[in-house]
């Protein structure tokens, strides 16, 4: 079983996808890893899949490391990569760099992902030269949702466009070792895979990409209510659940569970001497 590390995703460009879910939690990293899955994101969507927030915004380095630490422990293969969350790499270098190395030291986690492209390329140069591996992150940034007052889709127009194809090849030379394209029209995203030489992880961004990543908790269909069209729903687990929580509803109002083989029985020795 040999370990993923990010020279094991670099080396991937060109040979074969790279598969890579979100995980927030010990269960959901062991089923990725078990699975064979190469790269397990904790994402900061973390915030809204798990703790109920409406953005990514409220969520914080200590929530990112808690559940960091659950997710390392369920993975023996997969690489983690963990998001740094709003305005902790923004604020000053020296700040960036404790923060990340927080993130690493107390999780266990080989690398860190960052939102942005050229406005954050000297963050990137000096994180990646104090040897923390980081994973860029360009096109719709949900950490700006209220910048662009929603969610849409990035790069349509030619200046957006020409602006992430410069953000790509300025992280690639900041010393990303890889790349999340959300969002862009796949011919963009096509574009930026070919012209740079670290792999694009796509989500929304098509089907040229070197990898793809999903939000677990979308593509099991766990929360049932209605996910981006760019989402892929492989199952349906919130039908699965309700079904299971009304049974078990409907059996402890009839007293049709717990059933004998669910309980435990005493010896009729004991049973005679507590009752006389
Ligand atoms: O937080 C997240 O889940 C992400 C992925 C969607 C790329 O950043
Ligand atoms: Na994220």
């Amino acid at each position: 079983l040999k370990k993923i590390t990010t020279a094991t995703i670099r080396n991937m460009k060109n040979k074969e996808p790279i598969t890579v879910l979100t995980a927030y939690d010990y269960p959901t990293a062991k089923a990725c890893d078990e699975a064979g899955i190469e790269v397990i994101l904790v994402g900061d969507s973390l915030g809204m899949v798990v703790l109920g927030y409406d953005s990514t915004i409220p969520v914080t380095i200590e929530d990112m490391i808690h559940h960091g630490k659950a997710v390392v422990r369920g993975v023996k293969r997969s690489l983690v990569v963990i998001d740094m969350p709003f305005m902790s790499y923004h604020i000053s270098l020296a700040d960036t760099l404790a923060n990340a190395a927080k993130i690493m030291q107390l999780t266990g986690a080989a690398s860190v992902k960052l939102e942005g492209g050229s406005e954050i390329s000297e963050t990137v140069r000096v994180l990646t030269s104090s040897g923390i591996p980081v994973m860029g992150h360009i096109g719709l940034l949900p950490q700006s949702v209220h910048q662009y007052g929603g969610y849409m889709v990035q790069g349509k127009d030619i200046e957006a466009a020409k602006k992430l194809l410069l953000d790509a090849k300025e992280l690639e030379a900041a010393g990303a070792y890889a790349i999340v394209l959300e969002c862009v029209p796949f011919e963009l995203a096509k574009s930026i895979t070919e012209q740079i030489n670290i792999p694009t992880i796509g989500i929304g961004a098509g089907n040229n990409c070197d990898g793809q990543v999903l939000v677990i908790h979308d593509m099991l269909g766990i929360q049932g209510n209605v996910s981006p069209k760019f989402v892929k729903q492989y199952n349906s687990l919130s039908t699965e659940i309700q079904n299971s929580l009304q049974q078990y509803i409907h059996e402890v109002k009839n007293r049709l569970f717990p059933l004998k083989e669910h309980s435990f029985d005493m010896t009729q020795e004991v049973l005679n001497q507590l009752y006389g």
